[in-house]
């Protein structure tokens, strides 16, 4: 297979000339070749990683496929005899090496002077040892083109069952972009490819060196289309050409994004059954696999709790769009202090509420991955001893702890923190403080009349103007005035903004100012301490394990009005990340069988303190006090049923 070259057709013996374009070159590229290997999909990358010096008959003994043969390179200093454990360790942390590469190695410095060694792997198998001619190719498996030397890095292609993803996508070299050629069986999904984890060494520049992300199909990468979940839109709009800043820093640290993730349309909170009129809302693993995933980093929450294959998802958080998804099925996930991420070349929803924030199982990773993202606008306290807040409030948490299964999880879990920083706990009415304390400018209103409709009016405002005038006008442009379609959720919001005065915006702004101000000083005020930061600590419910099957019907989608505890991080612009913390065990409708639902919560800082939440995932997972989620059937693991 000749890669990314160029074929010139030239028939010169018979001067047959078809036409003046069949005399300039066309172009032939490989987009990658896909195979099988003791029962493993396989893809081979069409960009070679570099070149071998071979001798044609040393390695044939080994199987081919198209002239390609599996191979393994190692470039670390091991003798003969080490190489057996060297393999056996790359089998326990790698999903795409097999033994079975290593029938050919090849092997820097140590094989001295003789051209070929046999060394035992394993029981039965052998491999051959050659010299390794190029420093410069990563350690690991790959497939060697014999016509050539090149050698082609290895991605093993894993199903989407959970219909997590909207396009699978091959990183190139150089940080773009492109559609990952390759199909394993699997019922109307996608088949994702992961690169080896051993092409990829963790540094102090690239310290997501080889992790693989997901992406919401909202962010805009360099050759890749996207549908913010509608098809008008994936069909009207080219491939982009730039990647945003979020994204870039990602890819600038070594992280390899394999392909885009559903999202909610337009990213709007929108329920499985009722809503999802475009693509079909990804699947649940926990329980009896048939909850709703929640929105709308949708493909970000599934995936996650899915597939061991894969470490990260990027997602978005306008009103709970990453804290839903992460607490219905037991993740992490951080919806960040508003304004620290950039968010050029992401679709907005609303200029005031957008954030860019992580699914993820892993509080390490978590704390690495949101230094990469924020960059300098985060402080990670992984290295130093922070000082915990002392001051923990609570909202809405049961009085009693046999009131549901979930009370008594919540309420240990409350114990145990204000255990574990010293702390006491109060449990806040925030109306009642609010009245208390509220600033002369509010008047006597109450947080329910003051904030209302704000959330709805921003969105409703900002997404119509910034989002839907452009694209009706671009839509209407070439199809003759024709409107695309736009399913139900999206389509009552921007009515709703329509509905309202010009004014509108400034007085929604207005008085999310004023609970931001009040909330900022009166409740969670910063400490001018670094390993401080917050005055407090906010906890609120982020799942109580209660049940939502995608089965149920709706009535048409009501306006997001009112004011509730996920509200407050988005008015306040402070960070609220959640924490799973067990899960409960309950009759499910689906299965009529016991099964296992997340339990969350959710724990706020003052704005700007960021780095706290993640350093505090990360003691607390190390003090037996969280859990470290599974994927499967439950946070603890488990079969996924479907
Ligand atoms: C394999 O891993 C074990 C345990 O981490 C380590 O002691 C050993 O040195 C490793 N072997 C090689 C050849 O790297
Ligand atoms: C390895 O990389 C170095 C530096 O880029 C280059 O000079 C050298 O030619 C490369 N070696 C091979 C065998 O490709
Ligand atoms: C940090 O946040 C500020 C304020 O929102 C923003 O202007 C700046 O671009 C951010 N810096 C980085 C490195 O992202
Ligand atoms: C706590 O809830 C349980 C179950 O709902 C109830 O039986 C019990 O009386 C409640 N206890 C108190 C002190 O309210
Ligand atoms: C709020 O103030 C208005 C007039 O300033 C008064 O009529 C009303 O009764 C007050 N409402 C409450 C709940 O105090
Ligand atoms: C919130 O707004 C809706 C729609 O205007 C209204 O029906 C409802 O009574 C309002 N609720 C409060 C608490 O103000
Ligand atoms: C702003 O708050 C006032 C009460 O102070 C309320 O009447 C109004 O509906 C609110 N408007 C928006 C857009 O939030
Ligand atoms: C569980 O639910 C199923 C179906 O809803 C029902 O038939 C069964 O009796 C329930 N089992 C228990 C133990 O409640």
């Amino acid at each position: 297979m000749a890669f990314a070259s160029r074929f010139l057709f030239s028939l010169a013996a018979t001067q047959l000339v078809l036409d003046a374009a069949s005399r300039t070159s066309a172009q032939l590229v490989s987009t990658g070749l896909s195979v099988m290997f003791n029962d493993v999909y396989y893809y081979i990358s069409p960009y070679s990683s570099g070149e071998l010096v071979i001798s044609l008959t040393s390695l044939s003994s080994v199987p081919s496929v198209y002239g390609f043969k599996p191979v393994t390179v190692v470039q670390e200093a091991v003798t003969l005899s080490g190489i057996p454990s060297l393999l056996s360790n790359w089998t326990a942390i790698d999903d795409v090496f097999q033994p079975e590469f290593a029938e050919a190695i090849f092997l820097a410095g140590a094989v001295g002077s003789a051209l070929t060694n046999q060394v035992t792997v394993a029981d039965g198998f052998s491999s051959l040892v050659l010299p390794l001619s190029n420093p410069n190719i990563s350690s690991g498996p790959y497939f060697l083109e014999m016509a050539t030397g090149s050698l082609y890095p290895v991605y093993r292609l894993y199903d989407d069952f959970a219909g997590a993803f909207t396009e699978a996508f091959l990183q190139t070299p150089g940080g773009t972009f492109q559609t990952l050629s390759a199909h394993i069986p699997g019922s109307a999904s996608l088949t994702i490819g992961v690169p080896s984890r051993l092409y990829f060494t963790k540094t102090a520049d690239k310290p997501l060196a080889g992790v693989r992300i997901g992406v919401k199909d909202i962010y805009e990468l360099a050759g890749v289309k996207n549908s913010n979940g509608n098809r008008a839109w994936y069909n009207l709009y080219p491939a982009k050409v730039v990647t945003g800043t979020a994204v870039q820093r990602l890819i600038d640290a070594g992280a390899q994004i394999v392909g885009s993730q559903k999202t909610s349309q337009f990213a709007n909170g929108e329920e499985a059954t009722a809503d999802w009129v475009d693509y079909h809302s990804p699947f649940n693993p926990r329980g009896d696999g048939y909850q709703d995933s929640s929105s709308s980093s949708s493909g970000a929450g599934a995936s996650i709790a899915s597939y061991e294959w894969l470490d990260v998802a990027l997602g978005s958080d306008t009103a709970g769009s990453i804290r839903d998804p992460a607490g219905i099925q037991g993740l992490f996930g951080n919806r960040p202090s508003h304004g620290l991420v950039p968010l050029d070349h992401v679709m907005p929803f609303s200029t005031a509420f957008d954030t860019s924030g992580f699914l993820i199982r892993d509080p390490v990773l978590w704390d690495i991955a949101n230094s990469v993202l924020y960059g300098d606008n985060y402080t990670s306290l992984a290295e130093v001893t922070p000082k915990y807040p002392t001051t923990i409030y609570t909202v809405g948490f049961p009085t009693n702890s046999s009131s549901s299964l979930a009370a008594p999880i919540m309420n240990n879990f409350v114990d145990a923190l204000a255990n574990f920083v010293g702390g006491t706990v109060t449990a806040l009415t925030l109306e009642d403080v609010w009245a208390a304390s509220r600033p002369p400018a509010a008047g006597n209103i109450t947080l329910s009349r003051l904030l209302n409709i704000t959330y709805a009016t921003i969105i409703g405002k900002e997404q119509t103007a910034l989002v839907r005038d452009p694209f009706y006008a671009d839509y209407a442009a070439i199809h003759d005035g024709r409107r695309p379609f736009v399913d139900p959720t999206p389509l009552a919001r921007w009515a709703f903004g329509d509905s309202l005065s010009d004014s509108a915006l400034d007085d929604a702004i207005f008085n999310k100012t004023l609970f931001m101000d009040w909330f900022n000083t009166q409740i969670l005020p910063p400490i001018n301490d670094p390993v401080q930061c917050s005055s407090g600590l906010l906890l609120y419910i982020g799942s109580s394990g209660d049940q939502t099957p995608r089965n149920q019907y709706f009535s048409t989608p009501p306006l997001p009005l009112g004011f509730s505890t996920g509200r407050i991080s988005i008015m306040a612009e402070c960070p609220d990340s959640v924490y799973p913390l067990g899960q409960v065990s309950a009759n499910s409708s689906i299965t009529g069988h016991e099964e296992w639902f997340p339990v969350a919560v959710d724990i706020l800082a003052a704005k700007g303190c960021d780095g706290l939440l993640a350093k505090l995932a990360i003691d607390l997972v190390a003090a037996g006090i969280l859990p470290v989620p599974e994927v499967g059937g439950s946070i603890m693991g488990g079969v996924i049923l479907m």
